[in-house]
């Protein structure tokens, strides 16, 4: 898997080069398409990111009107829970910034966890081409879990739908999170212009080092399966992330 490694001394100088890349994308994405459309990660890591975003510097340089919100997973408990990385973002971001209500596309968390599966693929084919069941992501971020999954794609077994469908039903045990999930599937993350794993801490070295050393499986490191046909994913890592890479 190639990948474009990029390092930098803190989570806070991750954070600043997301915001920079996501910057120079929206605009050109607006510029080109009338519209931006936006995977957030869930998890902790993102909220330096996001709290960013919503911040004088960065808050007027996105056309935050033309962008469209989705995450790349999200756990099904209410939208005001705590574990709820819609109700994170909301708190941390969405609140502060002018996206329309009717561009913000949640994971319906307080539904059954299949139903929530099949609410979100809709949402996806809403903005899809014509008769294509998700659109190209103009940019997809992803964390990393300290097991190696990414978005709540897991190590171990696949769903026998991963390869064809947008969204799938998860239930697995990580640092006392909600277990039930919905996540996207890595064909939606491989049709994005532009995937970026932010990763920070050094509890991630041993599954940054893993997940990018040449051969890794990619059903034991399934970050590996992030493949995107838009270009090699980037990888923004603080040096404490990165400790493990040669
Ligand atoms: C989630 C996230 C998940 C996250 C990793 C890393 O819903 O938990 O989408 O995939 O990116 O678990 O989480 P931290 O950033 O909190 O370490």
């Amino acid at each position: 898997m190639t990948a474009t490694v990029q390092i930098f001394p803190t989570g806070e100088d991750v954070a600043a080069a997301a915001a920079r890349r996501l910057a120079a994308l929206a605009g050109a994405a607006v510029s080109a398409r009338g519209r931006c459309l936006i995977c957030l990660a869930g998890g902790t890591t993102p909220r330096a990111l996001h709290r960013m975003l919503a911040g004088d510097l960065w808050r007027s340089r996105i056309p935050w009107n033309a962008c469209h919100i989705f995450w790349g997973d999200d756990r099904c408990v209410p939208p005001t829970d705590p574990g709820s990385n819609y109700g994170q973002a909301q708190v941390d971001l969405l609140s502060k910034v002018p996206v329309p209500a009717a561009h913000i596309h949640r994971v319906m968390g307080e539904l059954e966890p299949a139903a929530a599966a099949t609410s979100y693929a809709a949402e996806l084919a809403f903005l899809a081409p014509a008769g294509q069941a998700w659109p190209a992501f103009d940019l997809v971020f992803l964390g990393l879990g300290r097991d190696g999954h990414t978005a709540s794609l897991f190590p171990g077994e696949r769903a026998p739908d991963e390869a064809t469908a947008a969204t799938l039903a998860v239930n697995a045990d990580y640092e006392g999170r909600p277990a039930e999930r919905v996540t996207l599937t890595p064909a939606v993350f491989n049709a994005a212009r532009q995937v970026v794993f932010l990763v920070t801490g050094s509890a991630k070295a041993k599954a940054v080092a893993a997940t990018l050393a040449d051969g890794a499986d990619p059903g034991r490191w399934p970050a590996r399966r992030i493949t995107p046909t838009g270009g090699p994913a980037t990888w923004m890592l603080d040096q404490a992330a990165a400790a493990g890479l040669t």
